[in-house]
């Protein structure tokens, strides 16, 4: 596999660090004082059910100490839906599913980006601001969609196959996405494959979201045998379990689930599709997700009247990141994510392409 975390050129190896561009900063005290409490009083009322009281003396410090040096240093933080409540709720500026990410990430004004997510996420923050400075609280977030694919396995595929656009999900290291015509992510999908305007395409690497597409459109898709080991986990056994225990229970997927299970559900979509179909929920309504489970937890507290119920399914590396590597990103300054320039012009394409791809 292309080591993703070091895609450096030549010309970057003697480029400054960010370290040296930005300095460090003196790492705050973490007591929780009476101002921490005070200020921090309101973003415990959005996890109270998430976080004992008992716990937010740990959590609290962090929080004030982070969206303090945010400031301070000009920084934004993206978190994805799957991120942890305490960082979902407490120091995300913008969140969001893997679409909606990427567009804020072209858009923010501050010199820094953090990215709260995995690897492939910051790449594409950074392809689409090349001049800012993208950091990633903990490098080895990855994900096992990311890692399924190389860019010389779509050099392949295009020798073998010519002619037959080459769609890739943003789940893809920035090397793939440079070899890729577009890219998609699960909420826009069905969109691209019909934006083609061919009667075969390629979607890649997630073997369960080409079938799940596949049934939405006439388009005739192949794929690859890459799967996100959180979704490919669900069973059709055990949503049926859950489904005779409660017949009146409403179940959403994440098309990254295998087709059969996502056939079962009432709903499928993005993560912000999901988190849509909740708040149109009557109150009373009990709602399981069939997906990583922090989203219901980040939801709970505003999609209120409905009850959740959360087969636990954690991403390992969405659970990377802390607190404490949050903190430690602001100041140190760590980890960059960089691209080589070349690569990173042809991945951004790709991305743009799919960004700038009409609604209709
Ligand atoms: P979305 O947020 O785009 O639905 O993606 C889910 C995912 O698995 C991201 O890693
Ligand atoms: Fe990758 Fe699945 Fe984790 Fe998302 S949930 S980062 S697709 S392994």
């Amino acid at each position: 596999m292309a080591d993703i975390h070091q895609e450096k050129n030549a010309a970057d190896l003697t480029a400054k660090t960010a370290e040296e561009r930005f300095g460090q900063l003196p790492m705050p005290s973490l007591e929780f004082t009476d101002e921490v409490a005070k200020e921090t009083a309101h973003l415990y009322e959005r996890v109270r059910h998430h976080i004992p009281e008992i716990e937010w003396p740990v959590h609290a410090p962090y929080i004030f100490a982070i969206n303090r040096l945010k400031k301070q240093r000009n920084a934004v933080i993206l978190a994805h839906n799957y991120q942890t409540p305490e960082i979902f709720h407490c120091v995300a500026d913008i969140s969001g599913d893997s679409l909606q990410l990427a567009a804020e990430a072209g858009m923010v004004d501050e010199e820094i980006i953090i990215q709260c997510g995995v690897h492939f996420m910051a790449e594409t923050s950074k392809l689409l601001n090349p001049e800012k400075t993208v950091l990633i609280p903990d490098a080895k977030a990855g994900c096992s969609l990311a890692e399924s694919i190389t860019g010389e396995d779509i050099r392949l595929l295009r020798e073998a196959h010519p002619g037959v656009p080459i769609i890739t999900y943003v789940n893809t290291s920035a090397e793939v996405k440079a070899e890729s015509d577009i890219c998609c992510t699960s909420s826009n999908a069905v969109r691209v494959v019909e934006s083609m305007g061919t009667d075969t395409v390629f979607l890649i690497p997630d073997e369960y979201l080409a079938q799940n597409v596949a049934k939405q459109t006439d388009v005739k898709i192949l794929t690859w045998k890459g799967h996100c080991e959180v979704h490919e986990r669900f069973t059709v056994e055990e949503l049926l379990a859950y489904r005779e225990a409660d017949p009146g229970l409403q179940i959403i997927g994440h098309p990254e689930c295998p087709p059969e299970v996502v056939d079962i559900c009432d709903y499928a979509g993005s993560t912000s599709g999901m988190i849509e179909y909740a708040r149109g929920q009557k109150p009373g309504a009990r709602v399981m997700l069939v997906t990583e489970c922090s989203m219901a937890a980040n939801i709970e507290e505003e999609v209120v009247g409905v009850e959740f119920i959360k087969p636990c399914n954690l991403c390992p590396h969405m659970k990377r990141i802390t607190l404490p590597k949050i903190l430690d990103s602001l100041v140190y300054m760590r980890e960059e994510v960089l691209v080589d320039p070349i690569l990173a012009e042809k991945a951004k394409r790709a991305v743009e392409r799919m960004v700038n791809l009409k609604s209709n």
